[in-house]
């Protein structure tokens, strides 16, 4: 292990390792630009030239290895020198736009130049002026201010997979584009403005809003994606921005362009202020009122026609805390009509399901794959970060295959891939699986063997095959379009028995940003909190929607768009008798089915938890006030509960509410699996009907992000996922 010395301090370092990394690890700055520990090293912009004995110049720190005996200064003569150079070189063609530049105040380059910059200019020659992009409703450009760093291309060539941003001419004439014009549409384009050391690529919707200085930083949680990513909240009066929280566990550094632009719905034009009620015609109307009219309908509902005769329907993006009360006000009515599953049409497993979804393996662990399969998956567009985890896994040497309806576009290289008729799907999974029994010498079970008898297996699955045969830690996801599928526990049964045969983990990325909340709080009709069995299941989602009921709760849900039986489940919800919808926003939609609206705090202004992907629970508290009139969900049920005489709802702050769903639900340390799945006869089709497949589209997944105006404006929000 190499010894050497920095600024004087004695250290042993890693073989291979930088000296920056070592001064970074000694807490010893270095001033860097192009250097960035998540990219490759480019050693372009010199800013990080230190003294290094025995070397006749100084040497750029992010590209010099450590060696054994080695001494280095990082504030000496030479070393300043060598920095005060590169900064006047940097200065030289870069505009004096510092008061009106957005970067100012968290700007790498004007940080660098006040410890390293002249006070003065040796240079009279006009700067030279760069034309900017456009790049899209995302990120706003400004060339001129690009110090050509390529911290930006060399995170779509390495991180993103997608080569949006590239390098044209040489020397003072090389400037950073898209070489067409054309705007950046990868789902992660906003990293780049982290990256980015300088004002040159800036957030087009905060552009102008706010300086940093004037904001408040507040951590949180995404209310998106099951990843359960971090971030912070910048507040001044309202959300300006969101940045990522380092986290390498989840999100590392990143954040996907859901997540930080998702905010700019908060305030849309849509966000209720107030109860309203609909008696002869919509008004608003005081909490008391509007609550004792829900418990009051409520109660008639369930008095007159009896407790089937109610139907809850609630958003996996809820918090635990409310998910948790709003399935002990149903079950409190003695009711199992609860469910968060709204965009699923095979609910037969239900009962063998894993306490909460998961994949099965840790999340972490994805990047270290040998062999990954992805079942009717379109990772970048369902759960951006983790396709750049399964980017870093293909990097490393991973197999990754696909076996879909679309022939999607994949951020890293395929290694086989079956393209298959949606009515077929189940069927080249079933010969997936045949062949593997095959291959693999599989000691397959009669129930097995005979729903495997008429499949045949063509060349394309032999090709699958044969990949999921080798390496060591193997994968199997399954993506919206499986999950999504009439037939999906038949897929969700083949998944698991072809990570079975090739000794790997089958799993699911979860919709929604607390499915596994949803779960273990009981929000589903068949189980109660912590997974224990329902004494009797209630109805599913799909049954609640597809028989009219006499009333409704819609818990932040917009059913026209998040149920998978799109309008036909508003036929139902005007049938009923009275429909109360809690949410944020109001709709011509909910004007139409809804008798009573409460409006209901939004992310950022509540506190609660949400339980991730890998089972780990995450409190965040609110970072501003309720909009208008609103509440957080947690203060409305609890009134609800209340005022329905329900008993046990007498809570006075949100930590005993979070207590008490602690202590009636156990998250537990191991990843919980499907019970034994039994297949039945799997016959190719030789139909010619057509099967409805219903990818989501990335920015339709829920009613923020509907309402996110910057991102309804990109190309992912209006192609075909
Ligand atoms: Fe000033 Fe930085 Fe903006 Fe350049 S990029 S004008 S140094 S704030
Ligand atoms: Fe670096 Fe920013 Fe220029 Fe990209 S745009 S090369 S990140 S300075
Ligand atoms: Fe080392 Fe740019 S940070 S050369």
């Amino acid at each position: 292990m190499p010894k050497l010395e920095i600024d004087g301090i004695s250290v042993d370092a890693d073989p291979g390792t930088t000296i920056i990394e070592v001064a970074d690890r000694l807490n010893i700055h270095i001033p860097r630009f192009c250097y960035h520990h998540k990219l490759s090293v480019a050693a372009n912009c010199r800013m990080c030239l230190v003294q290094v004995e025995k070397s006749n110049k100084a040497l750029p720190a992010c590209a010099t290895p450590v060696a054994d005996g080695m001494k280095v200064w990082t504030k000496s003569k030479e070393t300043m020198a060598a920095q005060h150079s590169v900064m006047e070189f940097l200065l030289i063609n870069h505009p004096l736009d510092c008061p009106i530049c957005d970067q100012g105040g968290e700007c790498e380059l004007q940080d660098v130049s006040m410890q390293y910059g002249r006070s003065d200019s040796r240079f009279t020659e006009p700067k030279r002026v760069v034309l900017d992009n456009d790049l899209g409703s995302l990120i706003e450009s400004d060339m001129t201010r690009c110090i050509q760093c390529t911290r930006c291309v060399r995170f779509g060539d390495e991180v993103s997979g997608e080569r949006e941003l590239g390098a044209t001419g040489r020397g003072e004439h090389m400037e950073i584009g898209t070489y067409v014009a054309q705007t950046i549409n990868s789902e992660v384009s906003g990293n780049i403005i982290d990256l980015c050391p300088v004002g040159a690529l800036t957030s087009k919707p905060f552009r102008f809003t706010a300086r940093p200085w004037e904001l408040t930083q507040v951590p949180g949680i995404s209310p998106h994606d099951c990843i359960g990513s971090n971030l912070y909240w910048h507040i001044q009066e309202h959300v300006k921005r969101v940045v990522p929280k380092d986290t390498e566990e989840l999100n590392e550094v990143w954040l996907s362009d859901r997540d930080r632009y998702s905010y700019a719905g908060l305030r849309h034009a849509d966000r209720l202020h107030k109860p309203l009620l609909h008696k002869q015609r919509w008004s608003t109307a005081g909490w008391m009122e509007a609550l004792k009219y829900a418990a009051s309908a409520i109660k008639t509902i369930v008095d007159t026609h009896g407790v089937n005769e109610l139907g809850v329907l609630v958003t996996p993006n809820a918090t635990t805390e409310e998910l948790y009360l709003l399935q002990k006000f149903v079950r409190g009515l003695d009711c199992n009509n609860i469910d968060h599953r709204l965009r699923q049409l095979d609910f037969n497993d239900q009962h063998l399901a894993p306490k909460y979804p998961n994949l099965g393996m840790d999340y972490r662990s994805i990047a270290d794959l040998d062999t990954i399969l992805l079942i009717g998956c379109n990772i970048a567009k369902e759960q951006p970060l983790a396709a750049l985890r399964v980017r870093k896994a293909a990097k490393k040497g991973a197999k990754v295959c696909a076996l879909n309806c679309v022939d999607y576009h994949y951020n890293f290289d395929i290694a086989a891939k079956c393209i298959v008729p949606a009515a077929n799907f189940l069927a080249s999974l079933a010969a997936l699986a045949k062949e593997l029994i095959n291959i693999c010498n599989y000691k397959a079970d009669s129930a097995t063997t005979a729903a495997l008898a008429s499949i045949e297996v063509d060349q394309q699955v032999k090709s699958i095959a044969a990949s999921l045969k080798s390496g060591a830690k193997k994968q199997i996801i399954l993506g919206h379009i499986a999950q999504m599928h009439p037939q999906a526990s038949q897929i969700v049964a083949l998944g698991n028995l072809i990570a079975q045969i090739i000794g790997g983990n089958c799993g699911s990325f979860s919709d929604g940003a607390n499915a596994a909340g949803a779960w273990l709080t009981g929000c589903v009709p068949h189980r109660l909190p912590n997974g224990d069995a329902a004494p009797q299941a209630g109805k599913n989602a799909l049954q609640m929607l597809q028989t009219p009921l006499r009333a409704y709760i819609l818990y932040a849900v917009e059913p026209e768009f998040d149920s998978i039986l799109g309008v036909q489940a508003l036929d139902s919800l005007l049938q009923a008798d009275v429909v109360i919808a809690i949410s944020p926003y109001q709709s011509d939609t909910l004007l139409e089915i809804a008798d009573i609206i409460l409006p209901l705090a939004h992310f950022s202004e509540m506190s609660g938890s949400m339980i991730n992907i890998n089972g780990t629970q995450q409190q965040f508290v609110a970072a501003l006030e309720p909009f208008g009139e609103s509440r957080p969900g947690w203060k409305i049920l609890r009134m609800l509960g209340s005022m329905t005489e329900l008993e046990g709802f007498a809570f006075n702050t949100l930590e005993e509410v979070t207590a008490e769903m602690q202590s009636a639900v156990v998250v537990g340390t191991a990843l919980p699996k499907w019970q034994a799945q039994t297949l039945t006869p799997i016959a190719k089709t030789a139909s010619k009907d057509l099967l409805r497949i219903a990818p989501l589209s990335l920015y339709a997944v829920d009613g923020l992000v509907r309402r996110a105006t910057p991102l309804q404006a990109t190309e992912d929000a209006h192609s075909d996922p």
